[in-house]
């Protein structure tokens, strides 16, 4: 594994073995604002009264999508955000303690917050604050024994070339059983067949624009 900056001056981590960055190379923090929170939970607020939101994430990697979650839960304080993150290969402390997230996202208030999301036990929920909580999983998707519903996914898994498994109809099912109607799914990948799949899970499909080095990301919704 080695650290890596990107095109807006954020690092990201990169697999020589599999070839394959955690993020966009044109950018890891605008990629990851762009698709999670901009079209992901700000969409969501403003389509779903709810004021208490459960997230699953897919790959939880660098932890980078839950820290801005968190922020997101502290700057509108009428959110409470229930977080559940799986991830069966949980980033060497080595590397973590090289991400400088929380300074580069103007948050160095809350680097003890980025630190917490990297410590704990697996499958324990954590208070970060009063308004968001983390569950960790140290599981696969295929396996992991999910027991509550979600109001949205962020599937952050790697491309589709490099992990085909991940984005089969199988996982897509599992994550419909356990989203709530009106519940959305983002993901950078904008593939026909994973949409094609989506739709044959049961997922309406929207394309929107990408982030920068991307034209397309998609949004997939369980129907109310
Ligand atoms: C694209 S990276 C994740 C980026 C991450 N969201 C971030 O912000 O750093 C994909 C992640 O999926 C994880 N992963 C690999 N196999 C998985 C599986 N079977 N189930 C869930 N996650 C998996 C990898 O370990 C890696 O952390």
């Amino acid at each position: 594994m080695e650290l890596v900056m990107t095109g807006d001056g954020s690092p990201t981590l990169f697999l020589p073995d599999k070839n394959e960055y955690y993020h966009s190379h044109f950018g890891a923090v605008t990629e990851s604002k762009h698709i999670f929170i901009q079209a992901g939970l700000h969409h969501f607020t403003k389509i779903n009264p709810k004021r208490e939101i459960s997230i699953l994430e897919v790959g939880m990697g660098t932890g980078l999508n839950v820290f801005l979650a968190f922020l997101f839960s502290n700057a509108m304080p009428s959110y409470v955000i229930q977080y559940t993150a799986i991830e069966p290969e949980p980033v060497d402390p080595v590397f973590i303690q090289q991400l400088n997230y929380p300074l580069l996202l103007g948050a160095e208030r809350h680097g003890n917050v980025f630190k917490g999301i990297h410590t704990g036990e697996s499958n324990v929920r954590l208070d970060l604050s009063e308004k968001f909580s983390l569950n960790k999983k140290f599981e696969k998707i295929q396996t992991t024994d999910l027991k509550e519903k979600f109001d949205m996914v962020f599937f952050d898994a790697f491309a589709p070339a490099v992990q085909p498994e991940l984005w089969e109809k199988g996982i897509f099912d599992k994550i419909f059983q356990f989203l709530n109607s009106g519940g959305i799914l983002v993901t950078y990948c904008a593939k026909g067949e994973v949409k094609r799949i989506l739709r044959s899970s049961g997922f309406g499909v929207e394309n929107l624009p990408g982030p920068p080095g991307k034209r397309e990301m998609t949004r997939a919704s369980k129907p109310v």
